[in-house]
């Protein structure tokens, strides 16, 4: 099976897709890596992995339409099973979402549906929250709202900064994106609207 990952910064989420697909815990193998920041590290990661890295620059596009456009076609030039959406920062078109509805995971720094939306650590701390953590969901068209396959919790201490728990969520996101990517492509995850079954059993 093949996988497409879009990306838009340092990438070490790939890093951990990548180890994992060489230890072959991956269930497929990763066809390109795409990121709408051209100078993204994780496009230097992809192409020291030997995998296709393609920079498709936002700003080259007029609108999200016609940007999403260019972007399904470089997708679907790779064939994938998967779309992994792996800190990619820019919001999908409903066209998008629906042209790979049920096939594309994305990775969310927080446990889901608390927190959708960015600056999730900062939130997390401003809010005294007891517990954080990350999740991984299936992308549909309302933002950070699909229903969600895994995710891993911590507790928030007093002297946590919005680094240290970065730092944290950081660590867990590179053990629980390869899980997710790896029961997908096993076939165990079946996307069902608003709900998601494992092997048959709603999650
Ligand atoms: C991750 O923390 C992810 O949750 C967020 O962006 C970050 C990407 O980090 N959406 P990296 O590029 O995988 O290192």
């Amino acid at each position: 099976p093949r996988i497409v990952v879009l990306i838009s910064g340092s990438g070490s989420n790939l890093q951990a897709l990548i180890e994992a697909q060489s230890h072959d815990r991956l269930g497929g193998e990763i066809a390109a890596v795409i990121s709408n920041v051209p100078d993204a590290y994780g496009l230097k990661r992809a192409r020291d992995a030997g995998i296709d890295a393609v920079a498709l620059p936002h700003r080259e596009y007029d609108n999200r339409e016609a940007y999403d456009g260019a972007l399904i076609k470089v997708i679907e030039r790779h064939e994938p099973d998967l779309v992994v959406l792996a800190g990619f920062m820019r919001i999908l078109s409903p066209r998008f979402v629906q042209r790979f509805i049920g096939r594309v995971l994305n990775l969310h720094p927080s446990l889901l549906p608390a927190y959708q939306g960015l600056d999730t650590h900062a939130r997390v701390l401003a809010d005294g929250v007891a517990n954080h953590g990350c999740s991984v969901h299936f992308v549909t068209e309302e933002l950070d709202s699909g229903p969600v396959v895994i995710q891993a919790a911590l507790d928030v201490t007093e002297d946590d900064t919005p680094a240290t728990l970065k730092a944290k969520v950081h660590a867990r996101e590179h053990l629980i994106l390869p899980i997710a990517v790896n029961w997908f492509l096993q076939g165990r995850l079946r996307y069902a609207g608003q709900s998601v079954t494992m092997d048959g059993t709603p999650l």
